[in-house]
């Protein structure tokens, strides 16, 4: 397999930071977008691989820092871009809302996040993508390149079996159905769309008691993403099993 180059959103920490990572380490090319591109954790990964990593600047909530980070991509990737993932995200409570105390406002900037950010990096990266899909038509068919959107069993509607927070689970549970609706659109231009559960990871959102390390997560979801074909369940966790919608 050769050298991909892929969009990686939210890389500044956590499962972004060792996914972006682990594709450098296995010598794809990454462009990893990041509210501070100067902050020291991604600073530091890109030291280890200075020719692999470009960190440009996006909040996913902002269209036109989106559009702008595209441009800034462009120039980098002459054939187009193999996969862009979709992992930046916000888990504002884990607070069970009590009836009237509706918190519409988180809702809002989460969904705004997990749901609205994605589809704000698809629309800006398209043109790119279909570039890669024109340029390894001839000889590589069998791999198509693709979006990949980080959501998470908590957006399962099928699990919900007691009261929770539901701003996250919310906005996943519509991210989910946002990817299974994009991906009949994407299909047509030669893209291929779907969702993966990073697991229960040690990051500030999963915290400390959580099952996974990061590096574990972030090597599972490296299979997992470059190793998905069109057929396959379009839900996965890290190792790949699917899960109920
Ligand atoms: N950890 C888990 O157990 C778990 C489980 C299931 C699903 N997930 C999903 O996995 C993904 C990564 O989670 P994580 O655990 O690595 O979380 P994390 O440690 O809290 O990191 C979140 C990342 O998202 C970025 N981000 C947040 N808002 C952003 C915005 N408006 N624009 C750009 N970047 C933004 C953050 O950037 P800043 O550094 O600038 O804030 C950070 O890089 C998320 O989509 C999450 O929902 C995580």
């Amino acid at each position: 397999m050769g050298s991909r180059s892929v969009v990686i959103t939210g890389a500044s920490r956590g499962i972004g930071l060792a996914l972006t990572r682990v594709f450098a380490d296995h010598g794809h090319r990454v462009f990893a977008l990041v509210r501070k591109p100067d902050a020291q954790p991604i600073r530091e990964v890109i030291r280890s691989y200075p020719e692999q990593i470009i960190a440009i600047k996006v909040d996913v909530r902002d269209a036109e820092s989106v559009a702008i980070a595209a441009q800034q991509v462009a120039p980098h990737a002459p054939d187009g871009i193999d996969i862009v993932v979709n992992n930046a995200g916000i888990l504002l409570s884990r607070e069970v809302m009590e009836p009237r105390k509706f918190a519409i406002e988180e809702l809002h900037r989460t969904i705004d996040t997990n749901t609205v950010g994605p589809l704000r990096v698809v629309q800006a990266f398209l043109d790119l993508l279909e570039k890669r899909v024109a340029s390894i038509a001839a000889h590589e068919n069998a791999w198509r390149p693709r979006v990949v959107n980080v959501s998470s069993v908590m957006g399962s509607v099928a699990s919900v079996s007691e009261r929770r927070n539901y701003s996250y689970s919310v906005s996943k549970a519509a991210l989910n159905m946002l990817t299974r609706i994009i991906a009949f659109d994407l299909k047509e231009l030669g893209i291929d769309a779907f969702l993966v559960h990073p697991g229960w990871v040690r990051t500030e959102m999963g915290g400390p008691a959580a099952h996974f390390s990061e590096e574990e997560s972030a090597n599972g979801l490296y299979r997992q993403i470059l190793g998905w074909t069109s057929g396959d369940a379009e839900f996965i966790d890290f190792r790949g099993s699917a899960l109920t919608w």
